[in-house]
């Protein structure tokens, strides 16, 4: 499971954390995004409309590998699994979410925010983690840090990152990608600006990943 986790991160450098308050505007939103060369997207459940928006996109935007964010228990990620989610993704990693993610049939991107975390998390098998959240907790330094012991780990650092940050973490050799919600700001989804949406995502696409 986790080298399919794996694959996925490495199929974009940057993977939009989508908010989406309505199924149209998410679809809208995956369009522009995979228009933009950003095909791996991550709705959080944080809306009501997220579930459906996940179902809907993948059926209606083939070309876009769509995951649920924001998994925090067993019971969302059975929700995300009946949604047709690709994979979730959780901010953190509880043991119960953890045992949940070993019977579940999509991979799962946990999150962790310091050297133990990260470490358990390798021991359960998990080759790539979300680095949460990335920026409060040391951004590039802590990836370059933990690069020298935990070598053989892998992350998607998320949180506080945008278009400057993110070519700094995409050029270390343990991140895999970036994730980050500044491709698809929630004024430009209000309006519907889907070509400056586009634009956002083909700027993120064209930072690519070096090695
Ligand atoms: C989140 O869960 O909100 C994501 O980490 C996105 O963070 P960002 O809005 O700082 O990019």
């Amino acid at each position: 499971m986790s080298d399919s986790m794996l694959k996925i991160c490495r199929a974009a450098p940057v993977v939009p954390v989508l908010t989406v308050e309505s199924v149209a505007s998410a679809v809208a939103l995956a369009q522009a995004l995979v228009a933009g060369g950003l095909t791996v997207l991550e709705i959080t459940l944080r809306t009501p409309a997220a579930l459906d928006a996940i179902s809907k996109v993948k059926v209606e935007v083939p070309e876009a590998i769509v995951g649920a964010g924001t998994v925090r228990n067993a019971k969302d990620l059975d929700a995300a699994v009946s949604a047709g989610s690709s994979f979730a993704v959780s901010p953190g990693a509880t043991s119960a979410l953890l045992d949940a993610a070993d019977g579940a049939p999509i991979p799962m991107l946990p999150g962790a925010a310091t050297v133990s975390e990260a470490m358990a998390l390798n021991d359960r098998g998990f080759k790539v983690l979300k680095l949460f959240p990335a920026e409060p907790v040391g951004g590039v330094s802590w990836l370059k840090n933990v690069g020298g012991p935990l070598p053989q780990i892998r992350f998607c650092p998320t949180g506080g990152i945008d278009a400057e940050k993110a070519p700094d973490y995409l050029a270390l050799d343990n991140v895999v990608c970036v994730g980050g919600s500044w491709v698809a700001p929630t004024a430009l989804i209000r309006n519907e600006a889907w070509s400056e949406i586009e634009k956002l995502a083909r700027t993120a696409f064209l930072l690519g990943k070096r090695g």
